[in-house]
């Protein structure tokens, strides 16, 4: 019986899937659209981002059945401080209800929480939350799943080359040493493969400030589905898509 059986029927939309092959090890998703989904239903923006949480739940879940080792999720951008602050309070308290509502089934099936982003600044009972969900699944070994929570690219940057002059001025590096691979260990994303696939949704097809530097060779895969419709199914055809795709990396 699969592990998440006591969790079915929570959600009627859900939707089972095949077992594919040949997965991207590293998907990372700019989940668009919620607001656009909200307005158009006749709903406050909120109600997007609620419905895009439980998304996000199913997402994961697909993402563990298909073996894939990490999930990248773009939740708010440092940009994303400019919203209304009754929306921002809700976004703040969304990593909250995901953890009392599925942090149990997310350690049942090995999954790992760790978040990317400026942490330090967030409301301290996000803070509280997203630690108590890092300390209860740090010993898994699945599914990476990685929030980008108050994650910009160029934030990311610019911190990092900081860091990287002041360990060239403490001696801890040299500037000889510098290369691709020690720029990589100053990022938030550190130990963590670069991503294969990012998918965006809405129809939307930018990047919005996110993983500048590591999506330099990923695969991208766009939809016109607001975030809040995504489904299992969708998510496969973005995989199955991922496995026709000739990775040459600059090469021939
Ligand atoms: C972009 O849509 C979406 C966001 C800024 C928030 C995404 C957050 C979730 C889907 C839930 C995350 C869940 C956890 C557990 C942290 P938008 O509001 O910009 O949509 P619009 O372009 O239609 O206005």
């Amino acid at each position: 019986m699969s592990k998440w059986m006591p969790f079915f029927n929570k959600n009627e939309k859900e939707i089972q899937t095949e077992k594919i092959d040949n997965v991207p090890n590293h998907v990372a998703i700019i989940m668009d659209g919620n607001g656009r989904w909200a307005s158009e239903r006749g709903l406050p923006r909120i109600a997007g981002h609620k419905e895009g949480m439980e998304v996000v739940r199913r997402i994961v879940k697909e993402a563990v059945e298909q073996n894939i080792k990490v999930l990248t999720l773009y939740a708010f951008s440092t940009e994303n401080w400019k919203r209304p602050k009754r929306e921002i309070d809700f976004l703040m308290r969304l990593p909250i209800e995901f953890s009392n509502k599925y942090l149990p089934e997310m350690i049942e099936n090995n999954v790992r929480i760790k978040t990317i982003g400026e942490f330090d600044s967030l409301p301290a009972h996000t803070k509280r939350s997203i630690s108590h969900a890092k300390e209860k699944t740090k010993q898994n070994d699945g599914l990476l799943l990685n929030f980008a929570l108050n994650y910009g690219s160029r934030d990311e940057i610019v911190r990092a080359t900081k860091q990287v002059i002041q360990d060239v001025h403490d001696g801890t590096i040299a500037e000889t040493d510098i290369d691709e691979a020690v720029i990589a260990k100053y990022l938030y994303t550190e130990d963590v493969p670069d991503p294969d696939l990012l998918i965006r949704t809405s129809g939307e097809h930018r990047l919005s400030n996110f993983l500048l530097w590591q999506l330099a060779y990923a695969e991208f895969w766009f939809t016109d589905v607001m975030w809040p419709d995504f489904n299992e199914q969708i998510f496969l055809d973005a995989l199955k898509d991922y496995q026709k795709r000739k990775r040459r990396y600059g090469g021939i």
